[in-house]
């Protein structure tokens, strides 16, 4: 295949990138969005593989064959809720492989760059190596804290942001050294080190956030990778690199924008570190006080019996549970009764973005009653009943009621304004942010214990029964 060829190749992949995230911004075109990014995808891995640059594709077939088969088997056994962990070590993969071609195209003899031309190769590979080992050390650490592996508690060294300082400045002070070494190949030693502190910055960076935080920092991270590809696409001289990499790399920096709105967070705030705790104990001011008040699935189902409007508001717990399906029956039996059921979305419900809208999307609700937190918020107050399934921080009015709560000025979905509102978990334990909810003891509210996909089960069935 000619260069020319490759080219356009190139530019057609890229216009089906663009298609691609336009497409998975909805649910209602993310099957397309995700047909657009796998044929561009596989444009430009055929345009690479039959055009000049590449001499042998054997082994670059074989080296895709062993990544492809490790990543499906990954794929189908990774659960929905272990979703953010996977994308982590993804993008630690990345960041390696930033780092290993940058290492490589400075050991790479066959090209001779001189003068200007040298220097700009030079400050590519610095700032991919940099980038790579960022991204490859921090996505390992967000990875181990996801999976429990490493304490969520925020590690907070003192004088971290004077060690960061200082480390910054020592990479700027030895990129100095490597642009300016006599003999060509003896910066080595000048990127070794720099790939060291880059390893450390990345490990200090991710350890001084808390669990809180941690959705925030994933998209981060997401964000870097695709600098640490757009980095290394200047390095191969590959403008789909470079492109494709921008698009990732700003896609990922809106994402976390937007999430830190999502939970009145600032984003340098974020990555200044210190919010959240391990989960489990309240970081409250106060605990919060008073009597639950149990129910049953049976007066469960008779309190969405006597209802004519009901909003269910699902998090994490409905996932764990895999409770979609069900949920989805007992909308179906509701709606046929006329009852106006609909379904409100908190941006950080879950795990990930966009985590309820997949399993929502999957047990086949229309995307017509699932509505966004803010187009949703000020209908409580004329609901019957809020069914709240395995959701917790997001339906925590501490977020608005106590200043010195960790979680203070997180918007988050008045479930409370609801004549009535049933919670469903399987104990009094605190969500993700490690903080109490006083909606529980709301005189309003019930509680309803167990797994939600037993509990709703037991509910579908008095229901049916009735
Ligand atoms: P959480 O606050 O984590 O609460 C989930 C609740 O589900 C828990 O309190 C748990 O209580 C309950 N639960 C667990 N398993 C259950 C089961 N089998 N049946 C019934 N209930 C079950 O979840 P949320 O309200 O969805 O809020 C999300 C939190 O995660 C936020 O703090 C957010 O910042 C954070 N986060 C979000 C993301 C993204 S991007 N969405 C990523 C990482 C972290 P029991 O143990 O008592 O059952």
């Amino acid at each position: 295949m000619s260069e020319g060829l490759v080219t356009v190749s190139y530019i057609a992949s890229t216009i089906l990138f663009i298609l691609s995230l336009g497409g998975l911004s909805n649910p209602e075109t993310s099957r397309r969005g995700n047909a657009y990014g796998v044929a561009g995808m596989a444009i430009a891995i055929l345009a690479t593989l039959l055009g000049p640059k590449v001499s042998s594709v054997v082994p670059v077939i074989m080296a895709m064959a062993i990544g492809g088969s490790v990543g499906i088997i990954a794929a189908q056994r990774v659960q929905m809720t272990q979703m953010p962990e996977l994308v982590a070590l993804m993008h630690s993969l990345v960041g390696l492989a930033a780092v290993l071609i940058g290492y490589t195209s400075y050991l790479d003899s066959s090209i001779e760059f001189v003068g200007v031309e040298k220097t700009i190769h030079e400050v590519e590979i610095y700032i991919g190596i940099f980038i790579g080992a960022v991204t490859f050390s921090g996505s390992v650490m967000a990875f181990g804290k996801l999976s429990g592996r490493i304490s969520g508690k925020p590690l907070m060294l003192p004088g971290r942001h004077v060690i960061n300082l200082v480390g910054l400045l020592a990479v700027l002070w030895f990129c100095n050294l490597f642009l300016n070494v006599e003999s060509s190949g003896s910066g080595m030693l000048f990127l070794l080190v720099m790939t060291g502190l880059a390893l450390a910055f990345g490990i200090h960076m991710v350890m001084a956030i808390g669990g809180a935080d941690m959705p925030v920092v994933v998209s981060m991270l997401n964000s870097y990778s695709g600098w640490a590809a757009s980095a290394t696409g200047f390095m191969l001289s590959n403008d789909l690199l470079i492109v494709t990499g921008a698009l990732v790399g700003s896609s990922g920096a809106i994402l976390s924008y937007i999430m830190c709105r999502a939970m009145n967070r600032n984003f340098f705030s974020v990555i200044a570190g210190g919010f959240g705790t391990a989960g489990g104990t309240t970081a409250s001011s106060e605990a919060p006080q008073g009597e639950v008040q149990p129910v049953s699935a049976e007066e469960t189902a008779e309190l969405l019996r006597n209802a004519s409007k009901v909003i269910i508001v699902p998090g994490y717990g409905m996932a764990v549970a895999q409770a979609q399906h069900t949920v989805f029956e007992i909308t179906k039996l509701l709606r046929e009764r006329g009852v106006d059921v609909h379904f409100a979305i908190h941006p950080v419900a879950g795990r990930m973005p966009g985590h309820m809208n997949v399993l929502l999307a999957e047990a086949k609700v229309p995307y017509d009653i699932v509505a966004e937190m803010d187009e949703i918020n000020d209908e409580f107050p004329n609901t019957d009943l809020s069914m709240v399934i395995g959701a917790n921080d997001i339906v925590n009015p501490a977020a608005q009621d106590d200043p010195g709560s960790p979680i203070a000025g997180m918007p988050v979905l008045e479930v409370w304004k609801a004549k009535t509102s049933i919670v469903m978990k399987r104990s009094m334990a605190s969500g993700y942010a490690g903080v109490d909810n006083p909606l529980f003891y709301k005189e309003n509210n019930r509680m309803l214990f167990g797994d939600a996909k037993k509990m709703l089960d037991e509910v579908l069935t008095v229901l049916r029964a009735g």
